[in-house]
């Protein structure tokens, strides 16, 4: 009997080790990885470079306090912002509390503009999070059920509609921000139009509003860009990260330029463990990586190999009504609830995501290769054309 939480439902296996795209129980068998740890372990397991930066700092030092300089967490905060062109990071452990953050400098925002009770757009279907208020912006009433009440401070609207924010800000004189995700990942890899977030940009720059985005999943380098926004040559105000930052040590960041500058004075925000010399450490090795491995082009090219392959090994399956995807970031999207497909999967030593009950979500690692790649397409159609029969057979007993 665990003695866990049961906040979750783990599937009947444990891993006991990792290498490259492939994951080992303690029998030896092995699995190979399409769901990367959901979007963190963008380098597999094991990866020389990330080995490297954390035995190497462990062996020195891997935790101090913010009451020092930390040089690690300034490196990665310089690299962030060269390549990113924000200005400022606040480093925390999670993406929830990178959000947090970034939810907090909006309540400063609004007092420079004098509004006492801010509003922020979010949109139907987001995610943002566990925390309180996190769950409160995020738009699936299951993970806010039993927890009201909830923090007030949010308009939902549709996503990937820009009409809707328009109005909404027309409508509401105390908004200060609009808050999205590049790509809605948790809901099922909802993917908007292209030019909806410059759309978005040149809204918030004529109401003189944050735009804030969040790339806890889209970010470092999955879509084909280190962050997502980078398709449409835009810069937020506001920008959140974790998940793949340090390819599974926690970390989260939560980067500022432009209006959200000069809100936070020492003494306003913190994190006991946020931007430690261990996280950083390998957020730097991960960041270096990634740019001198040309990883993150090739998660764009890897991935567009990918979805390209899905789509004709399902072409003849009605049971899949879309396939979609940008990068190593893909939904393949079900008539029906597929979770059992997950255990399924494991039996054919494939790790796969069911996300919002009908999408089978891929989130593999960047370094994957064009077998492995070959062989997630091949194990997942003996899967699903396994788990289809077996549907139609019940069906037709019943
Ligand atoms: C877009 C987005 N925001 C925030 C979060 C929350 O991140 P964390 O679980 O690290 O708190 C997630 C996690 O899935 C996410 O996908």
């Amino acid at each position: 009997m665990s003695q866990l939480w049961p906040s979750y439902n783990p599937l009947p296996v444990s891993f006991v080790r990792g290498e490259g795209a492939w994951l080992f129980d303690k029998d030896d068998n092995r699995y190979l990885d399409a769901a990367g740890g959901i979007a963190v372990n963008a380098l597999g397991y094991s990866h020389p470079a990330l080995v490297q930066a954390l035995v190497s700092q462990a062996q020195l030092l891997w935790h101090t306090s913010n009451m020092y300089h930390i040089d690690h967490a300034e490196a990665l905060a310089s690299r962030l912002c060269e390549l990113t062109g924000m200005a400022q990071v606040f480093f925390g452990n999670s993406g929830a509390e990178a959000n947090e953050a970034a939810l907090k400098l909006s309540r400063l925002f609004a007092r420079t503009k004098g509004i006492a009770e801010p509003k922020i757009i979010v949109m139907e279907r987001a995610f943002h999070g566990r925390t309180l208020a996190t769950l409160s912006a995020s738009g699936n009433p299951k993970i806010q059920q039993g927890f009201e009440p909830l923090v007030d401070s949010f308009i939902r609207v549709p996503y990937n509609d820009v009409t809707a924010v328009a109005n909404a800000i027309q409508a509401n004189p105390d908004v200060v921000g609009i808050w999205v995700e590049p790509i809605q990942g948790e809901s099922g890899v909802r993917i908007p139009a292209p030019g909806y977030l410059s759309a978005l940009r040149k809204l918030a720059n004529q109401h003189q509003l944050l735009l804030m985005l969040d790339e806890v999943q889209t970010g470092m380098g999955r879509t084909g860009q280190l962050f997502a926004y980078q398709h449409e040559h835009i810069l937020p105000d506001i920008l959140t990260t974790a998940k793949a930052l340090a390819g599974g040590v926690p970390i989260g960041a939560c980067l500022i330029q432009g209006k959200a500058l000069d809100l936070i004075h020492p003494g306003m925000h913190g994190s006991t463990f946020g931007g430690n010399p261990l996280a950083t450490h390998a957020g730097l090795a991960m960041l270096t990586t990634l740019v001198n491995e040309n990883l993150i082009a090739d998660a764009g090219k890897k991935g567009a190999a990918l979805l390209a392959d899905l789509k004709t090994a399902f072409s003849d399956l009605s049971a899949i009504v879309d396939i979609r995807g940008m990068g190593l970031m893909i939904g393949i999207e079900l008539d029906r609830p597929c979770r059992d497909l997950m255990r399924l999967a494991l039996k054919h030593g494939l790790l796969i995501n069911v996300t919002a009950d009908k999408v089978i979500r891929l989130l593999p690692p960047f370094i994957i290769n064009e077998i492995e790649s070959q062989l997630i397409v091949n194990r997942l159609s003996v899967v699903i054309r396994e788990w289809l029969t077996a549907q139609a057979e019940v069906s037709t007993s019943a």
